[in-house]
């Protein structure tokens, strides 16, 4: 017999919707997922400032920070990268009902397990932000001078080189960063989210 059966979780007074109307208003995860050096982090830096100085809750889980603390130890395998998703969409979640807004910025190029992270929190409270940029322009900037590496073998697995990314089909929010200032792309995600939360 499965030990989880054992397991009953407590009913706790304070609830989601009461944190909500502590808040003023609803909480979410804003999801984004592209390619490394498409712009995930400098998006949800930026929003995340934006959202803030208008009075929003807020907290970022962001790729390269978590793998140094929660997710220390897992890998680029299929495998792992589907675990360190997991397990942010799981926090992801608490966070949501800690009445917060998320912003996740990891790769996340599986389809299914972004899907997954969907199905965890209520209708509206995931917003998926497809950032799109092409690999040619991603690597053109190479910030983290990862692309390179890959290129010469020294790094395997690597997104977009030798390893795949899964483009969302149906995003809330698509935003192709080597289009748009980064001004324009807060504009139209604080305009969407905010409208959306209230
Ligand atoms: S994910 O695929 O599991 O979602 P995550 O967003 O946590 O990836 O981490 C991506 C970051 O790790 C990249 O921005 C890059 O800095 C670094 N990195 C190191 N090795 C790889 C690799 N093989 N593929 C992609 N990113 C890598």
């Amino acid at each position: 017999m499965s030990e989880r059966l054992h397991i009953i979780p407590h009913d706790h007074k304070v609830k989601k919707a009461d944190r909500a109307v502590l808040h003023g208003h609803r909480p979410a995860i804003v999801w984004f997922t592209g390619l490394s050096g498409s712009g995930k982090s400098t998006l949800a830096s930026a929003l995340e400032y934006r959202l803030h100085r208008a009075g929003l809750r807020t907290y970022i889980l962001d790729g390269d920070n978590i793998r140094d603390g929660l997710n220390k130890g897992l890998t680029f395998s299929d495998a792992d990268r589907q675990e360190n998703i997991r397990r942010i969409s799981e926090v992801a979640r608490l966070f949501v009902d800690a009445g917060t807004i998320v912003l996740t910025a990891f790769i996340s190029p599986f389809k299914k397990d972004r899907e997954v992270a969907r199905k965890l929190v209520g209708a509206g409270e995931f917003i998926e932000v497809f950032v799109d940029c092409p690999l040619e322009v991603c690597e053109q900037r190479d910030v983290k001078g990862l692309y390179k590496k890959a290129r010469k073998g020294e790094i395997t697995r690597f997104t977009g080189i030798d390893s795949p990314f899964e483009a969302p089909e149906d995003p809330e929010i698509t935003i192709p960063t080597h289009l748009l200032t980064l001004e324009g792309a807060v504009d139209r995600l604080f305009s969407y989210i905010s409208k959306e939360l209230s």
